[in-house]
């Protein structure tokens, strides 16, 4: 049965190859002083930092520079971005580029305001608090597809020192973006391991939430059209990365795999996430990477318990023939289509590609967090031989 649920998405979407044009607008309807923040300089050598520079004038804006977020972005970082924007009294927010500049800025921007003596990390990843302060607005740019930060309320921050990444998904409005500018060709010249890390995450955000619950629910429905644009989609952009209805394609996939949508009236699972997570914590190596690693061991794992669902997605997404199968051999045979898929396009498919070796396995599994809305929550057991058999 449907559960009860409220939707609601403030962020505007503004898409298409002219979608820089409306920036300007975009800016004007904000204060004066406003914090750029992008990544480790890809914007500076894709013309990207210069639209948005002329756009920035253009509004009349005085900008306060906070560039070098590095991909999964620290808590360091977050202290160093809070610092800025306190010293500068910032007015807005500007990210431009992938989903650690975006998540970042939201970290920023719930944290401006707190007390000084009063720890965000703490308070916002650690005790899960909500926002006690006025939230400084934020907006996108987008360069980076694959995590949905920005039609969203989450922030995913690293800790290296405590080996924790941990996502907060703020239950407060304000801390979504005001407005994302989803421009398909900004994502041309992204190097093919990121494309493809951002197709993984897209396709396992759609699934952490498709595996989970027994009820019949349109959100499913939803998830598997996304899944299918998306695998098709896939398979075109990883032939010419320059091919615009694909890209588009994936980018419009990407945002409606984590605004909520998908999720509603359901429960979800996540654990895909928390032990790619524990992985990334470790190894700081690519969000998508982490979990394509990890995927299909977990899901091999916990197909038992779930295996209705997991049949359905054989025949749904696969469009693998159902007739002279069990229902296990269905539902074996749909996670078989999407490692072929995986593989097709060009996913890390062990852990041990991304820097984990087999003497870190229990100090990953304390880095990871069980999530109960799954078929199975997992044992430390469990745990480890998901850790184990992604070596
Ligand atoms: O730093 P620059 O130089 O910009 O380079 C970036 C970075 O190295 C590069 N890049 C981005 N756009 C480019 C480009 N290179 C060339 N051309 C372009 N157009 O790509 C690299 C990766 O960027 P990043 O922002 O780190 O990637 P992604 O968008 O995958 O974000 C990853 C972070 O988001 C978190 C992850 O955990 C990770 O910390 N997530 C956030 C979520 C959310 N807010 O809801 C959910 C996700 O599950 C995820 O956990
Ligand atoms: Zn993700």
């Amino acid at each position: 049965m449907l559960g009860n649920f409220t939707y609601q998405n403030p962020t505007k979407l503004i898409f298409g190859a002219d979608a820089m044009d409306m920036l300007v607008d975009e800016l004007k309807q904000y204060g004066p002083v406003v914090q750029l923040v992008y990544g480790g300089g890809s914007i500076k050598r894709n013309g990207i930092y210069d639209q948005v520079m002329a756009a920035l004038e253009a509004a009349g804006k005085t900008v306060v520079e906070d560039g070098g977020v590095m991909p999964n972005p620290t808590v360091e970082k977050l202290y160093e971005g809070v610092k800025i924007a306190r010293e500068n009294h910032v007015d807005f927010i500007l990210a431009v580029g992938g989903g650690s500049c975006i998540d970042y800025a939201k970290g920023v921007a719930v944290s401006v305001n707190l007390p000084e003596d009063v720890d965000p990390w703490q308070k916002y990843w650690v005790d899960f608090d909500e926002p006690t302060c006025p939230v400084v607005p934020v907006g996108s740019v987008l360069t980076m597809v694959g995590t949905g930060s920005e039609m969203n309320c989450g922030s995913v921050i690293t800790n290296h020192e405590a080996k924790m990444k941990v996502g907060h998904v703020f239950a407060n409005p304000d801390v979504f973006p005001k407005f994302a500018v989803l421009n398909p060709e900004f994502t041309y010249t992204l190097p093919r391991y990121q494309m493809v890390a951002g197709i993984f995450d897209i396709m396992n955000h759609i699934t952490e939430q498709y595996f989970s619950g027994e009820d019949d629910n349109t959100s499913d429905y939803l998830s598997e059209g996304l899944m299918r644009s998306l695998v098709h989609a896939s398979r075109i952009a990883v032939e010419n990365p320059e091919d615009y209805e694909a890209r588009s394609n994936i980018m419009w996939c990407a945002t409606w795999a984590l605004n909520t949508l998908v999720a509603c009236g359901k429960t979800t699972d996540w654990e895909v996430h928390m032990l790619g997570q524990a992985v990334g914590a470790h190894t700081d190596a690519t969000h998508g990477m982490t979990l394509a690693a990890v995927a299909l061991p977990y899901y091999r794992l916990v197909m038992p318990y779930g295996l209705a669902k997991f049949a359905r997605f054989a025949t749904a997404v696969w469009g693998v023939e159902a007739a002279g199968k069990t229902e296990e051999e269905l539902a074996a045979a749909g996670l078989d289509a999407m490692e072929a898929w995986m593989r097709e396009i060009g996913c890390v498919m062990s852990i041990s590609e991304l820097g984990a070796t087999e003497d870190m396995l229990e100090a990953l599994a304390d880095s990871t967090l069980v999530m109960e809305g799954g078929y199975h929550a997992l044992t430390r057991d469990e745990i480890i031989r998901v850790f184990e058999e992604s070596l």
